[in-house]
């Protein structure tokens, strides 16, 4: 597997392998990487000849109270289980690389962004967008793999690859959870033990509120203010529980058919987020 830091050597190597007739994967990923990341690179693997990964601290998708200080940078550690995973090169450059100026030029999906964690984290999905956009620009892939676990990352995503013609297929990989049920996350490893078999409790409180929806249909605000507040009175702060639109992500309202119960909930000083998806 080989570490490239600059654009240049990237589109050198991935224009190599398309004269080839070889297909391309990518996997961007912040770092810090666990097996839910190794994950994308599997489903990569089964699409494509050749998976790129990108490694890269985003500071235009953090606030300017967030971690981006303190997000972990684990390039080392990465670079061998991305090796261990299959992956054939990783792209992991500096923030001078890929901002190497003011930005002037960003990248903003309507209305999709706006919801869920882009109402709590203004500017949030913006830079998500913008990284990406510029990634796919380097990368050129013929696919590109996002965790289930941002839901509405992957939504705004396969928005913004379709409205701006990249001619890319998005591909959703399923979460993956620990033996608790807890999603894994990178930010996982800001929480101490107890507080980690606490937040098993999210996964727990959703599959309960699908079980209720499920079986009879009651009032989706009642339920969301219901759960909310089991979750409240196990510890969490929660930021939002809401019984959305799958696709609009607007709050449902019957008869929306499928469904996705999206929470983001502070534990300490840790944002978890995750999501259930179900058909009534
Ligand atoms: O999901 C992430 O890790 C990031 O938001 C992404 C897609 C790599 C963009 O920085």
């Amino acid at each position: 597997m080989q570490t490239l830091h600059t654009i240049a050597e990237v589109r050198r190597q991935v224009r190599d392998w398309k004269m080839q007739n070889l297909k391309v994967a990518f996997v961007p990923t912040m770092g810090n990487l666990h097996a839910g990341h190794i994950s994308l690179v599997t489903e990569a693997l089964k699409h494509a000849d050749r998976v790129v990964a990108s490694i890269f601290v985003n500071p235009t998708q953090f606030g300017p109270n967030e971690d981006f200080d303190s997000y972990p940078r684990t390039l080392d550690n990465d670079c061998a289980q991305l090796a261990e995973g299959g992956c054939h090169l990783v792209f992991a450059p500096s923030v001078d690389e890929m901002y190497p100026e003011r930005n002037g030029t960003w990248v903003d999906v309507d209305d999709l962004g706006d919801t869920l964690c882009g109402a709590s984290r203004p500017g949030h999905f913006r830079g998500v967008t913008t990284v990406v956009s510029k990634l796919f620009n380097i990368v050129q892939p013929d696919v590109a793999c996002f965790g289930e676990k941002d839901f509405q990352q992957l939504a705004v995503l396969r928005r913004m690859t379709k409205d701006l013609f990249f001619p890319i297929e998005i591909v959703g990989v399923p979460t993956c959870r620990e033996a608790s049920g807890l999603a894994m996350s990178s930010r996982n490893g800001y929480l101490s033990a107890p507080e980690k078999q606490l937040a098993a409790e999210i996964h727990k409180v959703l599959q309960a509120l699908k079980a209720e929806i499920m079986v009879k249909s009651a009032d989706f605000r009642s339920l969301e203010s219901k759960y909310s507040q089991t979750l409240e009175a196990k510890g969490f702060r929660v930021d939002y529980l809401q019984i959305a639109d799958a696709d609009t992500l607007l709050p449902a309202t019957l008869p929306s058919s499928r469904l996705v119960v999206a929470v983001a909930a502070k534990l300490g000083g840790t944002r978890l987020i995750d999501n259930v998806v179900l058909t009534i």
